[in-house]
């Protein structure tokens, strides 16, 4: 089922609201989950961006990741928060399985990002009655999204239902400075070629308790807001509900799946069903997650939100934070610690070996085979990550202003050279 996007206006124009919006590259992919299973090896692979404090454990107690952490692979240094997801495979005929590479979004440059997802924080406008926003606090995390879903049957108006969706990119798609993709957002992976990848949509809830800064499920204790939807970012409701009044910053991630080298008709199946899986086992889509865990430096965000007013997203343009040049960001890393292939090849099984399980009923969890489920010292990489180049471009390389104001400029670089490869806007467009 599809249902019209109204946010594809999103960053159309310049709101004039607060919103940061940056790049985080990759920091890790492997097994772990410090929020759902603390001190053991996950069931399946995440992708995980930010702070390098992170780990199988991170126990709010004693570890505050803001301090802990001594790099990010988020634009802005001040942000050591992590964030992830998981991961998409393309399934070959042959049954083996190949990790589906993330590209840089539109706009993200001044360099390129390696691997990752965009990440937005939104403050609210009008007519909501709670515009005053509280950052998020320390040892704040929450997660949105169920791995283990498999059906499309919920309300199609429910938060829920909008809080995680697809964008299929096609050749005909805007493109340039234009935000690619229609909106035309499924709740499930579409089910046909999408010519210019894949993008996933995730948005958090933006009602807190004010009290837990988690709780049980990693969900209890935030809400999406509540009352009539009206258009743009309040398509979830307007006001917080009574039971969760704090508002908070409105915490969204689009991450792009390179699904260009997949697009071969010979190596579909001949089912009509599409070759896309998570790492779960989810070959619906149904049940994408991400999970986040707080960690930016003192009042940082919550500076950023009341100063960043200008709407355009760039993080050039947000004065009271600092960015980092784009090699510094894409040289934060961690090795994977789990002794297990997950990328670069076709591997036999989902990594944890989840089997495919496409629903409608909820997925179980079935028992890891043989699979890893212990940890060693592994050394941090050193090697230059891979870089993808997006059909769209990441900045603006003249001559002239941007012809919009949401495009960085190529040579909008922090004071650090950026070495990373520029890409020029193609020439003209279909
Ligand atoms: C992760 O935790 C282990 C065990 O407490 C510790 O030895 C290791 O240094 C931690 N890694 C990071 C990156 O903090
Ligand atoms: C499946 O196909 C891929 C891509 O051609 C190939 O690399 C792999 O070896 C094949 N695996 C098996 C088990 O046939």
């Amino acid at each position: 089922m599809q249902w019209k996007s109204l946010l594809a206006s999103v960053l159309v124009a310049p709101l004039a609201h607060a919103l940061i919006r940056f790049p985080c590259s990759q920091l890790v992919t492997e097994r772990s989950d410090p929020l759902v299973t603390p001190g053991i090896v996950s069931p399946h692979l995440h992708q995980v961006v930010g702070g390098n404090a992170f780990n199988f454990t991170m126990d709010p107690s004693n570890l505050d990741p803001a301090k802990a952490a001594t790099c990010t692979t988020c634009r802005f240094a001040e942000d050591k928060s992590n964030y992830w997801t998981a991961v998409m495979y393309f399934k070959h005929p042959n049954g083996t399985y190949h990790r589906v590479r993330q590209m840089p979004n539109h706009n993200t440059g001044p360099g390129l990002q390696a691997g990752g997802m965009t990440v937005y924080y939104f403050q609210p406008r009008a007519p909501t009655k709670n515009l005053n926003i509280k950052a998020f606090a320390p040892g704040f995390r929450m997660i949105v999204g169920h791995p283990y879903r498999r059906a499309d049957d919920i309300p199609t108006t429910s938060p829920e239902y909008r809080s995680t969706s697809y964008r299929c990119f096609d050749e005909s798609d805007p493109g340039n400075n234009g935000v690619p993709g229609f909106a035309g957002d499924s709740f499930g992976l579409p089910k046909k070629m999408c010519p210019e990848g894949i993008r996933s949509n995730i948005y958090f809830p933006q009602c807190w308790d004010g009290i837990n800064l988690d709780s049980e499920d990693h969900a209890s204790h935030v809400a999406h807001p509540a009352g009539p939807a009206s258009d743009g970012l309040q398509i979830f409701g307007t006001d917080c509900p009574d039971t969760h009044p704090v508002r908070l910053p409105l915490l969204f991630m689009e991450i792009i799946w390179d699904t260009r080298p997949f697009n071969d008709k010979s190596l579909w199946p001949t089912d009509g069903t599409q070759p896309f899986v998570f790492s779960m086992g989810d070959p619906t889509g149904f049940g994408q997650h991400a999970d986040y865990l707080f960690g930016w430096e003192g009042d940082s965000l919550q500076r950023a939100m009341e100063v960043c007013t200008g709407g355009d997203g760039i993080p050039w343009n947000c004065p009271v934070l600092t960015t980092q040049d784009m090699d510094t960001m894409n040289s934060c890393r961690q090795a994977n610690k789990i002794d297990e292939i997950v990328e670069n090849q076709y591997i036999d099984r989902l990594p944890g070996c989840n089997p495919l399980q496409d629903g409608p009923t909820s997925a179980t969890a079935i028992e890891n085979c043989d699979a890893a489920s212990t940890w060693t010292a592994a050394p941090t990489p050193t090697a230059a990550p891979a870089l993808v180049t997006p059909p769209w471009p990441v900045c603006w390389d003249g001559p002239g202003p941007a012809p919009n104001g949401l495009a960085p400029l190529c040579d909008s670089k922090p004071t650090k050279a950026n070495s990373g490869p520029l890409v020029t806007p193609p020439p003209a467009r279909r």
